[in-house]
């Protein structure tokens, strides 16, 4: 059920032959290698090291103030409790708002911290940049829709692309990225008929993230399952750790879930 039964690494093949295949994809968050060797035993498919830890762990108020070295740092911990899945780390705030910083810090998330894929958020960046990660040989992830690295133009974090025009703008986008060489998307809070029309559209993996359950697959931010700051879960997130009991059986109900569709649920999407 999950990219290979086997203890070999999971790869962009076969995250690929799952999308294929119509077998939903699973992804948490982690910061540690402690929780990444849990995550790891559970089947995911692949880790993100995201941009999140700056609110989950750091307790700060938004990810802006993340810096690339703390991704590295965080990056390093995660892929030394890593074996199976792939980990995908995130390019922080400005360190990619010039080609220059984009393909040197891109670079550091693969030489020093030793992740397999780097996740962008798309704004007004520029195309070509995702371009020439794709040129250097970088695996890309592009992500839409919500990017909490824009809070302060947007204000609050809000579900996105409910207007026609917004809609449009993002299937655009979704294309252009994907022609540039983008590996995967990701959509955050997205309407599930506009991530259906998405995912059905994209030759690469869709992941989502409150963007409902016609996509590729699943993220959520590991602290959230777990209920790790009560009461400051996001509304498209389920607390796994009411049902699980421990950690470890937590993390392997979200990953059965998502393999048989359980999750989400119409409580966990928006229209
Ligand atoms: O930083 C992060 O954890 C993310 C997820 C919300 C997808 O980007």
């Amino acid at each position: 059920m999950s990219a290979q039964n086997d203890s070999k690494k999971v790869t962009l093949r076969d995250l690929n032959a799952l999308k294929n295949s119509g077998t939903k994809i699973a992804s948490l968050t982690a910061y540690d290698a402690g929780f990444a060797a849990m995550l790891d035993k559970s089947g995911m498919d692949f880790i993100l090291v995201g941009d999140s830890l700056g609110m989950v762990v750091q307790g700060r108020e938004t990810t802006i103030p993340v810096t690339i070295d703390e991704i590295i740092y965080h990056t390093q911990m995660v892929v030394r409790g890593t074996e199976r899945a792939m980990v995908m780390a995130d390019l922080p705030f400005m360190s990619y708002s010039c080609a220059k910083d984009c393909l040197n810090n891109a670079a550091r998330l693969m030489k020093e911290g030793g992740a397999e894929i780097v996740k962008l958020e798309w704004g007004a960046l520029e195309i070509s940049m995702v371009s020439r990660l794709t040129e250097c040989g970088i695996p890309v992830c592009a992500h839409l829709g919500l990017t909490p690295q824009a809070i302060y133009k947007y204000g609050a974090y809000r579900v996105q692309g409910r207007e026609e025009k917004t809609a449009k703008q993002m299937i655009d986008d979704a294309r252009a990225l994907e022609e540039a060489g983008a590996d995967m998307l990701l959509l955050e809070c997205v309407p599930t008929n506009l991530a259906a029309k998405i995912t059905k559209n994209a030759g690469v993996p869709v992941i989502g993230i409150g963007a409902g359950p016609k996509v590729d697959g699943q993220i959520l931010v590991l602290y959230d399952i777990l209920d790790i700051w009560p009461g400051k879960r996001t509304r498209f997130s389920k607390n796994y750790m009411a049902e699980g009991g421990t950690i470890q059986k937590a993390v392997e109900s979200f990953v059965t879930d998502v393999k048989m569709c359980r999750f989400p649920t119409a409580e966990y999407s928006f229209e």
